[in-house]
């Protein structure tokens, strides 16, 4: 088989995505396919965070986002919201000194307020102290959703109209970007997501408009180095046409 290396070396020689958003699903069955608490689970699952992280920047890509606890996560059994809370800090910690010596830039998106005080200092310590690296911008999405996200811009913006900052007829959509959690962030070009599921679970909708999907059967656990590699591969074989025909994007118009 290729090593990794090689295969990583080679996803550089045609156009990679700039910006990968990761629906990391599936913790919970490959811990209970192991018997093992849903928990262990997770903890398996920030290991692939870790390797996952280390491919990407390898590869070369600019932005990687990773769904780490959606809006509507807080609902889960409270052990497990603790759980993930625990390993998110435990992940800021042990992550910090690779995260600054790769030159990454550590960002975060959602209503980070909800988060534990536990979790968002080391959280905007991180973020503030990455803010100028510019190796690869690595987003957490916590406590995200993408209607929250939406309906948070739609409010600002309605605000920003009512004092007369904003003409609501001249609205454009960099207006409405500009307004997102991921501001200066590129457009999503490659979602992927693990454990067999087919669906998007309020995940950068408005950024992923013409992303391409990757599917796989992998459960996040054993999503690592090599899937991720993949899974650029599957998306350097599609064709991006953007509503427009083959023939046109291929320059034959
Ligand atoms: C979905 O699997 C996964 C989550 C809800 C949490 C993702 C968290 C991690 C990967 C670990 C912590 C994150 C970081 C950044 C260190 P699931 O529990 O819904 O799995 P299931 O569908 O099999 O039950």
């Amino acid at each position: 088989m290729e090593p990794i290396s090689e295969f990583e070396s080679r996803l550089k020689e045609r156009p990679l995505p700039q910006h990968v958003g990761v629906i990391m699903d599936g913790n919970g069955r490959w811990a209970e396919a192991r018997g093992r608490t849903r928990i262990e689970g997770h903890r398996e699952g920030s290991n692939s965070v870790r390797e996952v992280t280390r491919a990407a920047r390898r590869v070369g890509l600019e932005a990687l986002t990773l769904y780490a606890f959606s809006a509507q996560n807080w609902a889960r059994p409270p052990e497990e919201v603790a759980a993930l809370m625990d390993l998110l800090r435990e992940y800021l910690t042990r992550e910090r000194a690779e995260i600054l010596d790769n030159g990454i830039r550590l960002h975060a998106v959602g209503a980070l307020d909800k988060l534990p005080a536990y979790v968002r200092e080391p959280l905007e310590s991180l973020r503030a102290e990455s803010a100028g690296n510019t190796g690869m911008t690595l987003t957490l999405a916590l406590s995200y959703g993408g209607r929250e996200e939406l309906l948070a811009a739609a409010r600002a913006l309605a605000c920003a109209a009512r004092d007369g900052a904003l003409k609501p007829e001249a609205l454009t959509e960099g207006d409405l970007e500009a307004a997102l959690w991921t501001k200066g962030l590129p457009p999503v070009d490659l979602v992927i997501r693990t454990s067999g599921e087919k669906r998007l679970s309020n995940f950068l909708l408005w950024q992923s408009a013409y992303a391409e999907l990757v599917f796989t059967d992998v459960m996040w656990p054993d999503f690592r180095a090599l899937q991720l590699c993949e899974a650029i591969a599957a998306f350097q074989q599609r064709e991006r046409r953007y509503g427009l025909t083959g023939a046109q994007t291929q320059g034959q118009t």
